[in-house]
């Protein structure tokens, strides 16, 4: 199957990298988002991202993302975004119905060979893959934050998905210089956070129950695998926001889970949120290293 023109829809953190991704690696592409200052934020998105791709990747310059965006266009009329479409990428927010009524809304304007591609993070594709009016045509297609660097592409069907559109999607994923992962079925965190969130969770254990330092749990962990970081700077990675949300969205509720919120409540109200903030666990430089070892 033949994909050139891309539709994105959802212009914000996630949809615009996706949306200049796409466009900076040859395809026509569409950023749809809900209104004029909607659109207005995306393309202060596009900026932003548009420079760091140059600074951050070889084979990008400012020139080349220049041309990028003259092949991306922006619209706020939902069925005009979506009507030459041979992919759709749903990057709307993080809440079912509002995925629902995107996705019937595109299932009646969009073409009826286009391939729709959700970037959900938590939910799973079969719960609102009826929606789309053709759930054969429907999968699960997901980036991780900062996309042209962290540039893995979780791919993965439901159920009743056509499995000949998980190698279209591969396909696609190379062409926009994505590493792609197959899933062969749907499960909850896709690949990486099923991996992720307990691994993290046995570091806020150790820490909540008062076993050991941050520090010393990250040194054990490098030092007894290889691996070149432990769960506390991943998670300052992360961003203690997002730390403390997935905390707070478990259904069982440990003591130690909320001992370790009460820590890191504290630490967003010292300002000290990760990486970003230049504190959390560790201390860091502008770029990101840590300074306090
Ligand atoms: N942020 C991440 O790190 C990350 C990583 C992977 C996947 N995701 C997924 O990507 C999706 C979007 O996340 P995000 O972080 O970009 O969210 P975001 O809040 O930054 O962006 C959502 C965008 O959708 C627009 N929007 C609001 N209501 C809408 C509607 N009714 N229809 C269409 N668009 C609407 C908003 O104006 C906004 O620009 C979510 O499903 C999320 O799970 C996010």
């Amino acid at each position: 199957m033949n994909i050139t023109n891309v539709t994105v829809l959802g212009a914000g953190v996630l949809g615009a990298q996706i949306a200049l991704v796409t466009a900076v690696r040859g395809f026509n592409v569409v950023s749809y988002d809900i209104n004029d200052d909607a659109l207005e934020a995306a393309k202060k998105r596009f900026d932003t991202f548009g420079k760091q791709m140059a600074a951050e990747l070889d084979d990008v310059t400012a020139d080349t993302v220049a041309e990028g965006r003259e092949r991306l266009r922006q619209s706020s009329d939902l069925e005009d975004a979506v009507k030459d479409a041979d992919l759709v990428i749903e990057a709307v927010p993080e809440k079912l119905e509002i995925k629902k009524d995107t996705w019937a809304r595109v299932g009646k304007a969009a073409p009826d060979n286009a391939v729709f591609a959700t970037n959900t993070s938590t939910l799973l594709p079969s719960s609102f893959a009826e929606a789309t009016g053709d759930p054969s045509r429907f999968l699960a297609l997901h980036f991780a934050n900062h996309i042209w660097v962290n540039n893995t592409a979780e791919i993965m069907p439901h159920d009743g998905t056509d499995p000949a559109l998980v190698d279209v999607l591969v396909e696609f994923a190379e062409a926009i210089k994505m590493v792609p992962v197959k899933l062969k079925k749907e499960q909850p965190g896709y690949i990486v956070n099923t991996l992720l969130v307990p691994f993290l969770q046995a570091g806020q254990y150790l820490l909540a129950n008062d076993v050991a330092e941050p520090a010393d749990i990250d040194r054990d962990w490098r030092n007894s695998t290889g691996s070149p970081a432990g769960p506390f700077e991943i998670m300052d990675v992360v961003g203690l926001r997002t730390v403390l949300s997935v905390n707070e969205s478990e259904d069982s509720q440990e003591e130690w889970k909320k001992d370790f919120a009460v820590i890191v409540k504290q630490m967003i109200e010292d300002g000290r949120i990760g990486v970003e903030s230049g504190e959390g666990f560790f201390r860091y430089d502008d770029e990101g290293n840590r300074i306090d070892e």
